[in-house]
């Protein structure tokens, strides 16, 4: 398995739950950490925590969702550490609602955070990365882009489409030695939801992965082989914890 010391890594949406989990585990590998998400308080909290030298830790606060917000992630980790060559694109939102109660501007959020900012990621990396002679983008999708979540239909249909981008995209950029990889967690042991949205029912899942779970399945890929691609992993939880 590759080492990741010394490779630049950028986690989006670290400041809490599953990209705060893997900037935690990734920092134990010695990379170069670029956080990002909207607030600043919670990942600089995180940021300072990190068992990492200070130079070696970036922080960036962005709103994916934004071409000029991306732009500014991928300018920063270019600026302080000249390269990127793992970006995680991990921010994401969603809520339980039923559909005909969801107004368009809780639409847009959830299609314009969890897929456009991917094509914004693209669209910026990839002649990067190519200039640089390739990297990796691991994509956190869902379990929901499998089969239909009753109340959940636009986040599912958003991590749907982010599956079948990344994949389409793979196969663009494999020759490029450029690896897009999704990872899709089941319901997962985070705050993830929305004040504005109507909780999913815990009654409805039966045993949650935990953060950790999730982020060193993200650390697996991210130190795969050199010259074999994953290109999508699911992961779910055992019925009981051991
Ligand atoms: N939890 C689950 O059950 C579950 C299951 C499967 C997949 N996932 C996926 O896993 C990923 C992480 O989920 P999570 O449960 O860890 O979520 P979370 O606890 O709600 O954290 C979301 C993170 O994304 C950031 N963020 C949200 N919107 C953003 C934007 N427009 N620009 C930049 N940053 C933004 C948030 O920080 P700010 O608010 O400061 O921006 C926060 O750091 C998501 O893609 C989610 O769809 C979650």
């Amino acid at each position: 398995m590759q080492s990741l010391s010394d490779k630049v890594v950028v986690i989006t949406g670290a400041s809490r739950g599953i990209g705060a989990g893997i900037a935690e585990l990734f920092a134990s590998e010695n990379p170069r950490l670029v956080l990002a998400a909207r607030k600043k308080p919670d990942l600089q909290k995180l940021a300072d925590s990190l068992d990492l030298p200070k130079k070696q830790v970036a922080v960036v606060t962005a709103d994916i969702s934004k071409a000029a917000g991306m732009r500014r992630i991928i300018a920063t980790a270019y600026r302080k550490f000249g390269r990127i060559d793992i970006f995680i694109n991990n921010a994401g939102v969603g809520f339980a609602k039923p559909i005909h109660e969801m107004i368009e501007k809780e639409y847009d959020l959830i299609l314009d955070t969890n897929l456009k900012s991917v094509y914004f990621c693209f669209r910026e990396l990839i002649p990067k990365m190519k200039k640089q002679g390739g990297g990796q983008i691991i994509n956190i999708s869902s379990m929901a882009a499998k089969q239909g979540v009753p109340n959940m239909a636009v986040y599912a249909a958003s991590k749907a489409a982010l599956n079948i981008m990344s994949d389409s995209v793979g196969g663009e950029v494999r020759n490029d030695n450029i690896k897009v990889c999704t990872l899709s967690p089941a319901s997962t042991d985070t705050g993830f939801g929305s004040p504005g949205g109507r909780k999913r029912p815990s009654s409805s899942v039966v045993t949650k992965l935990t953060i950790r779970e999730v982020a060193e399945t993200a650390l697996h890929i991210a130190k795969q082989n050199p010259n074999a691609w994953i290109s999508n992993v699911d992961i779910r939880p055992l019925a009981k914890k051991r």
